[in-house]
């Protein structure tokens, strides 16, 4: 092993603040190095964030999107794509279905889709948390801040907006008519306004280095976000980058490692596109950081067409059959099934390093 990465490791384990040369030190792993970097992120999650995996079930409630950006296959330029928005019943309906199935959080999700308008969008929030006894995730792009904030006082819990990638000129080539800047300012909004935030980013990324990884994790730890989605960059013919190569997974797995020792309190998924590229890929993945997995509980109906990247798992389960996958995936990887929310304890905002970690 280098000489300058067992220091680099060595100061993660005494759960020093990394620099960004020695987080690229640690992403930059070779095979030997990797299994130690998974060991220590394993021992870290395990210290701060127990052994609980929480389940958050997604319903995917609208693939309309107006924004183009150049990775992703629910593009408004994406004509190949059968287009679907459930009602506000059909939303409820799947929510109580995921709910009773064992779910503490519900993520909805979308394309960037204005017919949902803020008033839609919080009545169905509001009627939500009223009736069922979970936490909801929203997950539906960039808006206003009056509605974020609507959305808020309805009962919202938590925001997910994922920064994708930290390289200013890569973000606005890939996502025409934004700006990272725009998207930061976005995150900050959303913590102001008292949602538990979430960001993230992809691997393998066209254009994109090591050193663009390393920034990621910064980036995350700078804004102060709560919540790091880390999935490798999966290309979909019916997109710009469809001849792209992919991002690997074992470059996403020492992403998620060096993240888990940078923000040691953030709640990280296995995400769905690191189990598209590997059949054992959310398995890995909660063995080096990750303590929260993401069943799809979008009806069967609907699913196909959440056409994102090509080749997500289980496109034909019934939310039964994606919810159990998911409880056979913590229990595979020893570990247990949260029964709390799951939510984050903001300590990460009052300063990680200072506080007692959890036993
Ligand atoms: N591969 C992997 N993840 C993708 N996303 C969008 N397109 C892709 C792709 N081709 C992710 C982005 C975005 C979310 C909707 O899905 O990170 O935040
Ligand atoms: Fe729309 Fe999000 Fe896909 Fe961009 S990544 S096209 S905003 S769904």
């Amino acid at each position: 092993m280098r000489t300058e990465f067992c220091e680099a490791l060595k100061k993660a384990g005494d759960l020093k603040e990394l620099s960004k040369e020695e987080l690229v030190v640690l992403i930059d792993a070779d095979e030997e190095e990797s299994a130690a970097l998974f060991s220590l992120a394993d021992q870290v999650r395990k210290q701060f964030m127990g052994d609980e995996v929480h389940i958050r079930g997604i319903i995917e409630f609208s693939n309309y999107c107006a924004n183009n950006c150049l990775y992703c296959g629910l593009r408004r330029n994406n004509r190949q794509l059968a287009r679907y928005r459930m009602t506000m019943n059909e939303i409820l309906d799947n929510a109580r279905q995921a709910a009773g199935l064992g779910c503490r959080t519900i993520v909805l999700q979308s394309g960037e889709d204005s017919y949902y308008t803020a008033d839609i969008l919080a009545e169905t929030v509001y009627l939500l948390k009223k009736e069922m006894d979970v936490a909801v995730t929203l997950s539906i792009g960039d808006r206003p801040r009056e509605d974020y904030e609507k959305m808020r006082e309805a009962g919202a819990d938590r925001y997910l907006l994922k920064h994708e990638t930290c390289d200013a000129e890569l973000f606005a080539g890939l996502r025409p008519g934004t700006s990272l800047a725009e998207r930061v300012e976005r995150l900050k909004w959303l913590g102001e306004l008292g949602f538990q935030v979430g960001s993230g980013n992809m691997v393998g990324l066209p254009g994109q280095t090591v050193e663009t990884l390393a920034g990621d994790i910064l980036l995350m730890r700078e804004t102060g976000v709560e919540m790091a989605g880390i999935g490798p960059f999966v290309p979909n013919s019916q997109t710009p980058l469809g001849e792209c190569p992919g991002g690997k997974l074992a470059l996403t797995l020492k992403t998620l490692a060096a993240a888990r020792l940078a923000l040691p309190r953030v709640h990280m998924p296995a995400t769905t596109a690191a189990g598209t590229i590997d059949p054992s890929g959310r398995d890995k993945a909660l063995r080096c950081g990750a303590n929260v997995i993401m069943p799809n509980m979008t009806p069967a109906a609907y699913k196909a067409d959440y056409q994102i990247y090509p080749g997500k798992p289980g496109l034909s389960d019934t939310p039964e059959e994606s919810y159990a996958k998911a409880v056979k995936i913590v229990e595979k990887a020893g570990r247990r099934v949260g029964r709390g929310y799951g939510h984050s304890d903001n300590a990460y905002l009052a300063g990680n390093f200072k506080l007692p970690a959890k036993n």
